[in-house]
């Protein structure tokens, strides 16, 4: 098995403490109707936390290119960067679900995803098509055949009827077919309104009730899902989308842009490490609570590809005593 520096220490309580801080950040704008300022407070804490944390990364899915983006840019260096560092690909959303951060509704999650140099993904492109199974419907997926006739192999992987097979989609009209097909065939669906790294998550964690993902959603998000899912033994498939003219041009001159991204296209390698801490309540972590005397609880998802080992951590931060999560709060 490949090994990687990576695999040498145990780098996940460190980088549990780089979402917790930007999930603190963003839940203080719960609601306030203001999601530039969410995702703002999101990126500034990420970003100091990371500057805590030994490794020497190189943010390749993250806030965008230089130019739009002042932090956690693609291309950027971060971390220590200590002789010792290892030398990493970072992939963040320091806030998937800004939208519902702003509204104060569910699912909202500061992610990241860590591997050894070069094993992420890199795009810029804006959207992704993706169709996201877990562990026992792994190898019974296909992106390039019509929805049904992939509900009808993994109603069979999963041995279920097709009509128990649940299949959920985030609910936008260019979606309008695929749940017509879910429709007809007789599965049953369940749409979500924002955050499909989660939702890709939940097809691989056993008591979601969630069989199938499937949808175009941010090409970012496709990358940590793909990490998510590669320690959890489920599968993705993904197929770039072209929306801006600038991708549709790219889709016209190269004949390999379409191409099916498999789980390991998008994260590759033997040593991943995912980390996700819920921001507003949702199916998989509950949201950031502010409690009295300054107590803020987290939940978090820490998961690791090389040792199969998922961690759900509870943290109570006691704020006086940890101004370091609070540094990252001045704009
Ligand atoms: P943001 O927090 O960046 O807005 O992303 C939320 C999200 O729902 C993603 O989870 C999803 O991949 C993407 O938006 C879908 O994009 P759109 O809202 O343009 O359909």
């Amino acid at each position: 098995m490949e090994t990687t520096k990576l695999m040498d220490r145990d780098l996940a309580l460190e980088l549990a403490r780089v979402t917790e801080a930007a999930a603190i950040g963003s839940a203080k704008w719960l609601g306030r109707g203001d999601k530039e300022a969410a995702d703002q407070a999101a990126v500034s804490s990420m970003r100091h936390m990371f500057s805590t944390v030994d490794i020497d990364g190189v943010v390749v899915i993250g806030e965008g290119e230089k130019d739009e983006a002042p932090m956690l840019y693609i291309g950027e260096q971060i971390g220590k960067a200590g002789p010792d560092a290892d030398a990493v690909d970072i992939a963040v959303d320091p806030l998937d679900g800004t939208t519902s951060t702003a509204k104060g509704t569910a699912n909202a999650i500061s992610v990241i995803a860590v591997a050894g140099r070069g094993k992420l993904y890199h795009t810029k492109n804006y959207y992704m098509e993706k169709l996201a199974v877990g562990p026992k419907a792994k190898g019974h997926i296909d992106i390039t055949k019509p929805l049904k006739e992939n509900i009808i192999n993994v109603a069979k992987a999963l041995n279920k009827k097709v009509e128990d097979v649940t299949v959920t989609i985030l609910e936008r009209d260019r979606h309008n077919n695929l749940i017509a097909q879910c429709r007809q065939l007789g599965c049953r669906i369940k749409l979500f309104r924002d955050g499909d790294v989660g939702a890709a998550i939940a097809t691989a964690l056993d008591d979601s009730g969630i069989d199938i993902m499937v949808g175009i959603g941010g090409a970012p998000e496709g990358v940590l899902a793909a990490a998510a899912l590669k320690c959890l033994g489920g599968e993705i498939q993904g197929r770039l989308h072209a929306h801006t003219s600038e991708e549709i041009h790219q889709a016209q001159t190269n004949p390999h842009y379409y191409d099916v991204l498999t789980t390991d296209d998008l994260a590759a390698g033997d040593d991943i490490l995912f980390i996700a801490t819920g921001v507003s309540d949702g199916d998989m972590l509950k949201g950031v609570r502010f409690m009295a005397d300054n107590i803020v609880k987290t939940h978090t998802i820490v998961m690791r590809s090389a040792s199969g080992t998922i961690r759900f951590i509870e943290a109570i931060h006691n704020m006086n005593k940890k101004p370091v999560y609070a540094q990252g709060d001045e704009k």
